[in-house]
């Protein structure tokens, strides 16, 4: 009875309030919002965006007829896990995060040892061989995408690296010269999105858990994610990031300007269903030679973070052909609550 009733003002409360009402949602499962699975968890739960995802989710609307509460929506935009973190499980993620270095933002596509030092490389056992690329986000965990670790072996995660094909990465001359060496780091599990598609690649997002903790020093660091609410909202449509990885053909770190399309352009050369396109952003490659990132990279974007700009990851690329400068990328943002609940000390 009592979800009876919240229906009714729930439905009612978008009549009266929203003569703007969009019926934008496009999906292949419109359905009176009445029978959507979950309905009633979605509406028990009076998350404080509850509102604004249910008239999100609204594809059709009768005009005509208000009072029938003739209502759909898109079912599969109301059905995921609570993106709500706890508090403690979002405060393991590191506040002291990617550290820019300001003499090399700019400028050349050149990648020096030392430059990125929140990244991490792992084989896959997938064939072709292939490697893919993650995130440091705390002592203990790599971000990456499912599409590199589901249905494969990953024993090993390196951090540290810059040359795959030597021991030791240097910089300078003589006695200025400081070197960086990777070191192997044994996993002990990983965790793949429950809502993981192969086909549609909906949910593509996993995390690795490390046996041991990681040892920061001079050549190991931690990549932000927006963990605040306030970075999660800020727009970053037409904004000017950069692509940090090993691409699929080198053997040494590269990085590359990307720059983030909006919704209708992306759309207009990636077809995405709507809960793909809920997760997802597509950004267009800027740089002049840049190549073909592997996998798993992380999209970053110098943003304020706390007091001072630093880089934060928005997203994490997808596998793909590399045709067009065209990619496609996990919506990091819209995760932050899946990340925070899989944390675990
Ligand atoms: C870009 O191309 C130039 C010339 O081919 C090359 O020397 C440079 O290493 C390339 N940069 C990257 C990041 O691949
Ligand atoms: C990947 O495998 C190759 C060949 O076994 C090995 O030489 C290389 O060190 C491995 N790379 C990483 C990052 O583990
Ligand atoms: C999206 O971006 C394209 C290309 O930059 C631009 O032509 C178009 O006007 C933009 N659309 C919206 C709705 O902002
Ligand atoms: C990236 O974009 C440039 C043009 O801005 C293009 O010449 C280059 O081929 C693109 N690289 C890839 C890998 O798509």
């Amino acid at each position: 009875m009592l979800f009876k009733v919240w229906i009714v003002f729930v439905v009612v409360s978008l009549i009266l309030k929203c003569d703007g009402i969009a019926e934008s949602a496009q999906c292949s499962d419109c359905t009176d919002f009445k029978q959507c699975p979950g309905i009633q968890d979605f509406i028990s739960k009076k998350a404080s965006d509850s509102m604004k995802r249910f008239r999100d989710a609204i594809c059709y609307f009768d005009r005509q007829n208000p009072r029938s509460y003739g209502v759909k929506v898109c079912c599969s935009m109301l059905q995921e896990v609570e993106n709500r973190p706890t508090p403690q499980q979002i405060d393991l993620l590191p506040d002291r995060c990617g550290e820019i270095n300001q003499d090399r933002i700019i400028g050349t596509e050149k990648v020096l040892p030392f430059d990125f030092t929140w990244l991490a490389v792992f084989n896959t056992t997938r064939t072709p061989k292939s490697h893919c690329t993650g995130s440091i986000i705390n002592s203990k965990y790599i971000l990456t995408a499912a599409d590199c670790v589901k249905d494969v072996e990953v024993r090993t995660v390196r951090v540290g690296e810059y040359d795959l094909n030597t021991d030791l990465d240097c910089i300078g001359y003589g006695p200025e010269i400081d070197c960086s060496h990777h070191t192997d780091m044994d996993v002990e599990a990983i965790i793949v999105h429950e809502g993981f598609q192969w086909n549609s690649r909906e949910h593509n997002i996993a995390l690795i858990r490390l046996k041991s903790p990681i040892n920061f020093k001079d050549d190991l660091d931690t990549l932000c994610l927006p963990k605040a609410t306030k970075i999660q909202e800020l727009s970053i449509t037409n904004k000017r990031g950069l692509m940090v990885g090993w691409g699929n053909h080198e053997s040494v770190l590269l990085k590359s300007y990307i720059s983030v399309t909006n919704d209708t352009y992306c759309d207009n050369h990636y077809p995405r269903s709507a809960a793909l396109r809920k997760h997802t952003l597509c950004a267009l490659n800027m740089s002049k030679n840049s190549s073909c990132m592997d996998a798993g990279s992380p999209l970053i974007i110098p943003t304020k973070y706390g007091d001072y700009p630093r880089y934060v990851q928005y997203g994490i690329l997808h596998s793909s052909i590399c045709i067009s400068p065209f990619r496609l990328y996990t919506d990091v943002a819209s995760y932050m609550g899946w990340i925070a609940q899989n944390l675990l000390e």
